[in-house]
């Protein structure tokens, strides 16, 4: 009785099936009632009973082992059936749904590329700030408006922090912790508490300019922004500074473009004035300089700051602010 219960354990080890036709079979020939092992059950009453005891558990780990057979050929057949469907080599793959990138930045890349080829590298800083870096080191009076809470998103007073109304606090954080010459261009989000319409929202975007060397003059400013105007909105593109003002420049401009949708000639878009404005500039106030450490009787810069929602609304004519901000595939699939 060993021996036999021995020849079928080594017999079970190497049972194999291709079919779940042939593991039944396989289940019938061991583990039906007129199986093999069965049969060796129905025997083992004939046993000496000093044996019994030993063949016994023989018998029982036999037939437990025969069981894990046959069940681990029936999960291998279903397991490869289950393969077999999912795999077909010879199919086409589904197509990958390609995004696209969003108008804002396909913008402010062209905006670095242009800036780039004037020797300008990105400069980013945190959106939530001190009132140091975003208006007292660039010169903002205590009293000043840009600081009212109508403009201004608070997070704590006393000392104040606050969500950052212009990239400017970029440029601070720059010149107080490096040595001219310093060329850089800041982008990013930026906060203003005003009441979201199709011409407002409470967040923007920016990319703020600022070059700082020994004898940088208007005239280098305002023949880099020629370059940006023409690179940007074409060669035909005319540019007009207007006298303006910011506590952080003096002298203060702001700039105008040709309108690119009339051509000048006058239309809803600029209001039929020719003109649309683009940005702020001017030259870097010498107290703005001293203040983040910087001698302003050996320096001299000029600095800019564009809004990119503006600059895409005159590539794109983008009617509606809120667009850029929805997430809405629509608008965003105009843009390949
Ligand atoms: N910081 C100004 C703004 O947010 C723009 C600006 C930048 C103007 C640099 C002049 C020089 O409106």
């Amino acid at each position: 009785m060993k021996e036999q219960i021995e020849h079928l354990n080594k017999v079970i080890t190497t049972l194999s099936a291709k079919t779940n036709e042939e593991v039944e079979a396989l289940r019938i020939q061991y583990l039906s009632k007129k199986g093999e092992i069965s049969e060796l059950f129905n025997e083992f009453r004939n046993v000496p009973n000093d044996q019994k005891r030993e063949v016994g558990q023989l018998l029982n780990k036999l037939r437990d082992s025969a069981q894990n057979k046959i069940n681990d050929l029936k999960a291998a057949l279903t397991d490869n059936n289950n393969n077999t469907e999912k795999i077909d080599l010879t199919r086409t793959p589904d197509t990958f749904p390609l995004g696209t990138r969003h108008p804002l930045s396909l913008v402010q890349n062209e905006i670095f590329d242009i800036f780039g080829r004037l020797g300008f590298v990105a400069a980013e800083g945190p959106e939530i700030e001190d009132d140091w870096h975003v208006f007292g080191a660039l010169n903002f009076p205590p009293e000043h408006p840009a600081r009212d809470m109508q403009d201004t998103f608070f997070i704590e007073r006393n000392p104040d922090i606050l969500l950052r109304t212009h990239t400017s606090s970029v440029q601070t954080r720059v010149m107080t912790t490096q040595k001219p010459p310093i060329r850089i261009l800041c982008p990013g989000r930026v906060y203003r508490n005003e009441a979201i319409s199709a011409r407002a929202h409470c967040f923007f975007h920016q990319v703020e300019g600022l070059y700082i060397d020994k004898n940088v003059s208007f005239a280098d400013l305002k023949q880099a922004l020629l370059y940006f105007a023409k690179e940007m909105f074409g060669e035909q593109t005319e540019i007009r500074l207007r006298p303006s003002y910011f506590p952080f420049t003096e002298p203060s401009a702001e700039m105008d473009i040709s309108c690119n949708l009339c051509g000048g000639k006058g239309c809803s878009f600029c209001k039929n004035t020719g003109w649309v404005e683009i940005l702020g500039c001017g030259m870097v106030d010498p107290n703005v300089l001293e203040n983040c450490g910087i001698d302003s009787k050996i320096y001299s810069g000029y600095a800019f700051g564009m809004g990119i929602e503006r600059i895409t609304n005159l590539k794109y004519q983008v009617k509606d602010l809120r667009m850029f901000s929805e997430n809405d595939t629509r608008f965003l699939n105009q843009f390949q």
